[in-house]
């Protein structure tokens, strides 16, 4: 199969993740036979310092053009702490979401049984937590009217949504529920707001499409202590943009390692694929980044073009290496392993067919770059 895919590395670890995933794929197309275009384009602070805009029209049209979208981080610490910036970084990715109608964000959440003692939650409660949030990402409060008034003491942001908006990511969640256990949540706040209330009627009108899957409600500031109380409880929660945005960064950190999780946005043309974590400036160019999230980004992006045995490749040489204890130092502080490291050995355990070999030499060999 021949893809194009559009690589952001984007700012601070960006770069260093996005190089260990193009290994991967180089590695994934060398054993299946696949194509792989790489098609560069540069958005967020590195963009705005290039061309004073956080993506150009020119690199938006490529992102629509190619198969999909493959994005490392973006974000710098210089516009964070100054809310007063005309342009920020994160303006392109809101942009090149709002232009290639990626409304369903789907964020997994999992655990390592490797990696539990690294999570702020007891272990018990954390054994094999698996659910999935279907977030709507080109809505709500992030792209309605804004406004400042002249004196600037008084600002509005407006969150509406129509019944189109909510029906077509409760399909996309319904769907994930049907093959996964069943039971869907949705997360709103639904004794306060009138977009809730919306959200509601709609999703329950909706589920009487879907009779085997269990559909519950939870407003969210109950779903923020559920998360944490009983994990293990959610199978697919579905929310609105501002919420999901809030709780899948706090189900991220039960996991042990938010270095591990990788997500992806989905409309009905395109695909974007990305870590959940941010660009992690202080590490820029240090090599210690984990570059599984991005990789595992990889796989659900090979999963959007139906390559599913690919897909499952590398989820097990990631698997594979996390039990030999290959690891970045975001899990292991005595013995990390250096990013691009990580990314040469999961790239040749899915090149080398048979791991014990190949690896085993190249383990020894990079030893030396080991920090
Ligand atoms: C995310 C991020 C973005 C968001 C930022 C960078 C605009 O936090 O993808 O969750 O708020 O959607
Ligand atoms: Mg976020």
């Amino acid at each position: 199969m021949k893809k194009q895919i559009a690589i952001i590395k984007g700012d601070g670890i960006g770069p260093e993740v996005i190089n260990q995933s193009i290994k991967v794929l180089n590695a994934i197309g060398a054993r299946f036979d696949h194509q792989f275009k790489f098609v560069p384009v540069d958005m967020g602070a590195c963009a705005i310092d290039k061309y004073g805009v956080p993506i150009t029209d020119n690199d938006l049209e490529i992102c629509a053009q190619s198969d999909a979208v493959l994005l490392g981080a973006i974000g710098d610490p210089k516009y964070d702490n100054n809310p007063s910036a005309k342009v920020r970084p994160e303006q392109g990715l809101l942009k090149l979401r709002k232009d290639l109608g990626l409304y369903c964000n789907i964020r997994p959440i999992v655990t390592y049984d490797s990696i539990v003692d690294n999570s702020p939650l007891k272990n018990h409660l954390l054994n094999k937590i698996d659910f999935v949030i279907y977030r709507e990402l080109i809505g709500g409060i992030y792209f309605g009217e804004k406004t400042l008034n002249k004196e600037q003491t008084e600002a509005s942001d407006l969150c509406s949504y129509s019944v189109e908006q909510i029906e077509q990511i409760t399909h996309k969640a319904f769907k994930a529920a049907e093959i996964r256990r069943g039971k869907l949540t949705l997360v709103d706040k639904a004794n306060v707001l009138e977009t809730s209330r919306l959200w509601r009627k709609e999703v329950t009108r909706i589920a009487k499409q879907y009779p085997k899957v269990e559909l519950d409600f939870l407003f969210v500031d109950n779903a923020a202590m559920q998360i944490i109380q009983q994990p293990k409880s959610f199978d697919v929660i579905l929310t609105e943009n501002m919420f999901g945005d809030i709780l899948s960064d706090l189900a991220s950190v039960i996991t042990g390692s938010i270095g591990m999780l990788p997500s992806s946005s989905i409309g009905n043309t395109n695909g974007l694929f990305e870590p959940i974590h941010g660009s992690y400036p202080q590490a820029k160019g240090l090599d210690i980044a984990n570059p599984n999230a991005t990789i595992l980004a990889v796989a659900m992006m090979l999963e959007y073009f139906e390559m599913f045995t690919e897909a499952g490749v590398i989820r097990k040489a990631v698997a594979w290496a996390m039990d030999q204890n290959i690891v970045s130092r975001d899990i292991s502080t005595q013995s990390p392993t250096s990013c691009s490291v990580i990314g040469d050995l999961i790239a040749n355990h899915i090149e080398s067919f048979d791991s014990s070999t190949i690896n085993k030499k190249n383990m020894e060999e990079s030893k030396g770059v080991l920090i």
